[in-house]
């Protein structure tokens, strides 16, 4: 609990270093004035938003904090209005199915330097139901975090039909509004795409997986205000909702030209049920305000990321070879050792054995039929154990990471066949099962599944004595939607109960194993969510690491998610998803611009292979401050061009890195245009020189030379391209 340090006075701006909230006090409640570029017109914004000129006669904006469904509208001119937009909805222990807030309280609550915290304490005027509504602006990183928790003292349980983190409507905030979201699905991660939102459309996105967050859609959006959507100009709101299960958000351009925002989780199978003293803790929203369009709420979400939320989020990532492409379920020890030999050999620091080295006799992990919920070495395959292997991989200088899917089971496990109770399943009907015909998810709602779990991943981490990163997978949605430890009454709650428990299961073993790095995977890419990013410190981008769908995937993902998050593998061509061959510098240099890793055995390189990735891999190492800790500039998008380009800025400005990527280009047709570099020091004088070289420069005369900061920017920097698969990397020093 944070303390109180004083009342809110009214209006109260809360600001970032570049952004301001206004709220202001109206009757009983606390409203937004304004949302927008730090100002210092607070007053005026109140009197701006509040009068009644801007009221809509029949569907005016719901300005409060956290608009109630059944609420007034207050009065307009003697007639009554409803609220229809709650982000909250309940039904009381009475049957009544209204809330009508008063806020008993606004307080400033202390928190950590650079960070300022309002909060709201709301409670219903007639029902002892109470919301407690945070608003936690980082400075620094121009991003507000807000989230709400609920509890009663209701006789009977409250429930909640919709349970929003979010719900502002922004009144004067633009008449236009262009909406971007990233949706896909296995190996085809984050596809960008962007619509206009008439005026009265609404826009839902939303994943009903209950495992796979970011699949469907990614729990994120932009939104343009009053121009379109533009990456270097124009203002831009940007938002994110932090939660690994089942989620809406919601985006609408009302008659009256107000921007209504929702998000929050969604629980599918009914309305929550929320029993007397039982705190429920509402996942967290943030969201920024850009002024220079989606590079600059990218940018912002970033900072944040790495500043604030991530676990390990200053810390530079190793580069990593994972074995999963390279051997899939088929190795042996001396499998092992051999790929541990070249990752040594090409500059890698940590090996990661993936899916096949657990599960016992019957259950032996050598395909992906059994063994999910056995987290037991398999001795017949590893005879040497685990604490063998850490001790190979640190004779060779490297550290030792293990996958793990802990939220599942097959049903052809000792775990699941002990205690069948333990999947999500629904009384008297069959059950469904996923991937090899058998996998099911456990039920995570249920504190013994947590506990057994947790029991079997402690100990294999206690029995290595060194491991130091873990693959967190997890390969289903929700096939079935009930729980037998909850009760018949509480069955709707499995959606959300079950997304606390796993986050209440990672964080318990981050708390025990405090030194361990997690990679969040989900089937690949749908586990980039800042829900799970709270604990996992990065998330394996794509199944598909064809590198020129790659370009297209990393892009989407980084609109949201810093490169430092995104782990990004070289493996080998032709590619195993998609069958198309590239040549092995444009699948470096397409790995380049995230957490770099590889994903292939070694032993199939030549030596040749094995000296430019040797070479790029220190080029990566001398780089990858910049890279994963940098601010991004995306500077020709894949999507409306043959070619892609971005870079990285050091946080001091003094250094850049800069990947240019061909993608369908056409013969003959010439160079591109010259790339206008961004947030360089005009006056700086930067020297240019080309790494990862295969062949030929790509900027021939200008290799090694130094020019203004300025001049890169606003006359641009000449390069050449070849075709389809011809890459380059620039490294960018100020003088
Ligand atoms: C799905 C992941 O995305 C892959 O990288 C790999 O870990 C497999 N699961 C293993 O079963």
């Amino acid at each position: 609990m944070n303390e109180k340090l004083s009342s809110l006075p009214s209006p109260y701006a809360l600001t970032t270093d570049n952004t301001e909230l206004v709220f202001v006090k109206k009757d009983a409640l606390w409203r937004v004035a304004h949302y927008g570029e730090r100002s210092n017109v607070a007053a005026d914004a109140v009197l701006l938003t509040e009068c009644r000129y801007n009221a809509e006669s029949f569907g005016r904006a719901t300005l409060e904090t956290y608009p109630s469904f059944g609420a007034d509208y207050g009065d307009n001119d003697g007639q009554m209005g409803m609220c229809k937009y709650g982000a909250i909805q309940a039904q009381h222990a009475d049957g009544n199915t209204t809330i009508q807030w008063r806020c008993a309280d606004a307080w400033l609550a202390a928190d950590e330097e650079g960070v300022e915290h309002v909060v709201f304490d709301l409670e219903d005027t007639t029902r002892p139901f109470r919301a407690r509504q945070h608003f936690r602006a980082v400075k620094a990183a121009d991003v507000i975090e807000t989230w709400v928790e609920l509890e009663h003292d209701e006789p009977a349980p409250v429930r909640l039909s919709i349970m929003d983190s979010f719900g502002l409507d922004f009144a004067n905030i633009g008449t236009e509004f262009e909406v971007l979201s990233v949706c896909g699905q296995w190996a085809c991660e984050a596809v960008q795409d962007s619509t206009r939102l008439a005026r009265g459309q609404r826009i839902d996105l939303g994943s009903r997986s209950g495992v796979r967050d970011a699949w469907e859609n990614n729990p994120a959006v932009m939104v343009s205000l009053g121009c379109p959507l533009d990456e270097d100009r124009g203002t831009v709101f940007a938002g994110a909702l932090a939660w690994p299960g089942a989620w809406e958000i919601s985006v609408q351009h009302t008659l009256h030209h107000t921007l209504r925002v929702r998000a929050g989780a969604a629980n599918l199978s009914g309305a929550y049920v929320l029993d007397a003293g039982k705190r429920l803790t509402l996942p967290k929203f943030i969201f920024t305000y850009s002024t220079q369009g989606m590079g600059g709420a990218s940018r912002a979400l970033h900072r944040w990321a790495r500043g604030w939320h991530l676990p390990h989020g200053k810390v530079v990532r190793d580069v990593l070879l994972n074995s999963w492409e390279g051997a899939y379920f088929d190795f042996t020890e001396k499998t092992l050792t051999d790929m541990m030999d070249g990752t040594a050999k090409l500059g890698g620091e940590l090996f990661v054995i993936d899916d096949g080295w657990f599960g016992r006799g019957a259950h032996a992990r050598n395909d992906d039929t059994c063994g999910l919920g056995d987290w037991i070495w398999n001795e017949e395959k590893l005879p040497k154990g685990l604490a063998y292997l850490v001790k190979e991989a640190n004779a060779r200088g490297l550290k030792l990471g293990l996958w793990f899917e802990p939220e599942m089971a097959n049903t052809a496990s000792d775990l699941a066949e002990a205690h069948p109770d333990w999947i999500i399943r629904e009384k008297n009907r069959p059950l469904r099962v996923g991937r090899g015909k058998s996998q099911v998810v456990l039920d995570m709602s249920n504190p013994a599944v947590r506990d057994a779990i947790f029991d079997q991943v402690d100990a294999v981490i206690r029995s290595a004595n060194g491991l130091s990163y873990i693959k967190w997978d997890a390969n289903a949605d929700f096939m079935n939607a009930g729980s037998t430890y909850l009760d018949a009454d509480h069955q709707a709650n499995i959606w959300f109960d079950y997304t606390v428990g796993v986050m209440e299961l990672i964080a318990r073993l981050r708390v025990a194993h405090p030194e361990i790095v997690y990679q969040a995977c989900s089937s690949g890419g749908a586990h980039a969510d800042y829900g799970w990013l709270a604990y996992a410190d990065e998330f394996w981008g794509s199944d598909n690491s064809c590198a020129q769908q790659r370009v297209f995937i990393q892009w989407g993902e980084e609109l949201f998610y810093p490169a430092c998050c995104v782990a990004s593998h070289v493996t080998v061509s032709p590619n195993h998803q998609t069958h198309r061959t590239s040549p092995l510098k444009f699948r470096f240099d397409v790995a380049f611009s995230g957490r770099l890793g590889f994903e292939l055995h070694p032993k199939g390189m030549t030596e040749e292979e094995i000296r430019f990735c040797t070479d790029a891999v220190e080029s990566y190492k001398r780089l990858r401050t910049t890279i994963q800790q940098g601010d991004l500039y995306r500077l020709v998008s894949p999507y409306k061009n043959d070619h892609a380009a971005l870079m990285f800025v050091s946080a001091d400005r003094r250094k850049a890195v800069v990947c240019v990527y061909g993608m369908a280009r056409l013969a003959m047709q010439g160079n591109p245009a010259p790339l206008h570099l961004r947030g360089l020091y005009p006056n700086l004088r930067y020297r240019i020189t080309e790494i990862n070289k295969a062949a030929e420069s790509h900027i021939g005369p200008l290799e090694g030379k130094a020019f203004g900061g300025d001049a890169l920017m606003t006359q641009g920097l000449p390069f050449t391209l070849g075709n389809e698969d011809d890459s380059l990397v620039l490294e960018l020093t100020a003088e």
